[in-house]
């Protein structure tokens, strides 16, 4: 029989991507909370290799939103949080370091009642796009950005994206004993 997740565990797993908001602004304090939590993400050798553009500008939304095929809830959340990855130093830690910031502060606002959804900037003309919108200049670069608003529920109630998770018989193999 399975076992519920302790309350911490299930807040984890029941964080679910949000693509529609009401037009309730985030808060300074929300906001500041959510980039403390990208702030104190660990990184290879403690690189820190992330820089958080906050762009609360409809104007700039709008233009970062028609620099991905799915990111056009950018224009509609309230703020985004543009992640500005170094991309010299640390090779692909770097990605996996900004993925972990992004995820703690996704974590932070979803433990505030809000709700955030990443959208990548492709193809890489338009990340060079989003990161000059940014004004990021290299080696710093925007491949992705993050909504955050107060969650509405979605127009039509569905999503073209499948949901739900592969089942962790299908995710995790054990070893015991060295393999030979
Ligand atoms: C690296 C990355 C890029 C993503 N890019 C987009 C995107 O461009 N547009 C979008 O709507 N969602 C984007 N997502 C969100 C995923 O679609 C979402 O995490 C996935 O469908 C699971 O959603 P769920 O937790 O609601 O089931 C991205 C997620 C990740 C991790």
């Amino acid at each position: 029989m399975d076992v519920p997740p302790p309350p911490a565990v299930s807040t984890l797993t029941s964080m679910r991507a949000k693509r529609w908001f009401t037009d309730r602004p985030v808060a300074d304090e929300e906001l500041r909370q959510v980039l403390e939590a990208g702030r104190w993400t660990g990184s290879a050798r403690n690189r820190q290799p992330w820089r958080f553009v906050v762009v609360h500008s409809r104007a700039v939304r709008q233009q970062l939103a028609g620099l991905g095929a799915y990111a056009g809830h950018l224009a509609t959340a309230p703020v985004v949080i543009a992640l500005g990855v170094e991309e010299d130093a640390g090779g692909e830690d770097a990605q996996f370091d900004a993925g972990r910031a992004a995820q703690n502060m996704m974590l932070a606002a979803h433990l505030q009642g809000l709700g955030s959804c990443p959208a990548s900037f492709f193809p890489e003309a338009n990340a060079d796009r989003a990161s000059r919108l940014c004004g990021l200049t290299p080696p710093w670069r925007a491949r992705t950005a993050i909504s955050i608003g107060h969650p509405a529920p979605p127009p039509d109630g569905t999503s073209a994206i499948p949901t739900g998770r592969l089942p962790l018989a299908q995710l995790v193999t054990e070893i015991s004993e060295p393999r030979h």
